[in-house]
């Protein structure tokens, strides 16, 4: 998507001031989703809220008027334009990270299915862009991506109670995880960080901000979490990519006490990685054969 020089007419949130500011307007959102998802669909599906917001956050423009440009066409977007805008997204995120895209399935299936997805959910996603674009979901990336994580709160709201305790999933308090990151030390490059019981991350985030704050770049530290919790790992899969962790992850899905999780991980990270580019190789060779196909000479 490109900026336009016309005026637009788009939903603009808060901007928060403070860092607490950001933490409170971080559950406001997921609060606003929640409540946009259940009183527009009658499912229990917490991926499709969590995918809608993932797109919206992995397309959050750097510039103002971007943002601005960027929320307006959401708004005004047709079923189709919104479907587009998804499937888009996941497309690119396969593209420019192969190695995480095993982890962002549940995520980006539901809007490549046969049938596709119908309009009663469609419907469902408007109302879901409309509240966390309003709720600020822009404002707050723009100001605070390093500061937050968008996903915890929100899968713990989407989720029921029995769910959230089947997935043991209460997630460290942003403070909590940044005095935890302060006190181990500054990871150096190279250096390995592990959480072996990642959720969706918030104490990576922390590790990172502190060797941001140290003067280093967390692009240069390997990252290792595992997790029994798939839509968890792909809400960490994102936050990789907020957060700006850098080429060197590694998202395992098993259970971190009993599993060769890590060996696997590998194993299927290499795999994913051949397989896009093989797909890649694939295309280009078919398109080449498609144009040289003489009973096909006509197409331009
Ligand atoms: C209390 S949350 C903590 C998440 C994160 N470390 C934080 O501080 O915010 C516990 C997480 O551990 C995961 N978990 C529980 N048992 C596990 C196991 N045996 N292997 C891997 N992950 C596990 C759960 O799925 C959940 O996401």
């Amino acid at each position: 998507m490109g900026a336009s020089s016309r005026p637009v007419r788009s939903p603009s949130g808060p901007t928060p001031a403070t860092r607490a500011d950001a933490l409170a307007q971080v559950h406001r959102i997921a609060e606003a989703v929640d409540h946009a998802w259940h009183t527009a669909h009658s499912s229990d599906r917490p991926e499709i809220p969590l995918s809608v917001v993932a797109a919206l956050a992995l397309r959050t423009p750097a510039d103002a008027d971007e943002r601005a440009w960027v929320a307006a066409q959401l708004t005004d977007a047709d079923d189709a334009g919104l479907l587009g805008f998804l499937r888009a997204t996941w497309q690119l995120y396969a593209h420019t990270r192969p190695d995480l895209t095993p982890r962002i399935a549940p995520l980006a299936m539901p809007w490549f299915t046969t049938p596709p997805p119908d309009r009663q959910l469609l419907r469902a996603v408007r109302r879901i862009v409309q509240a966390a674009l309003r709720a600020g979901l822009h404002e707050l990336l723009a100001v605070a991506r390093d500061d937050v994580d968008l996903f915890g709160p929100l899968l713990e709201v989407l989720r029921t109670p029995g769910a959230r305790t089947a997935h043991s999933q209460f997630y460290s308090p942003p403070d909590l995880a940044d005095l935890l990151a302060a006190c181990l030390g500054t990871p150096q490059p190279g250096e390995s960080v592990l959480e072996p019981a990642a959720g969706t991350g918030g104490l990576l985030r922390a590790a990172a901000q502190t060797i941001r704050e140290r003067g280093g770049d967390p692009a240069q530290v390997r990252w290792v979490a595992v997790d029994t919790d798939k839509l968890a790992l792909a809400a960490l899969a994102i936050n990789v990519i907020i957060w700006r962790l850098g080429p060197h992850v590694l998202i395992a899905h098993g259970d971190a006490l009993a599993d060769d999780w890590q060996a696997r991980a590998v194993g299927e990270r290499a795999e994913a990685i051949t397989l896009a580019r093989d797909v890649q190789r694939a295309a280009s060779a078919l398109d080449l054969f498609r144009r040289l196909d003489r009973t096909d000479g006509d197409r331009p």
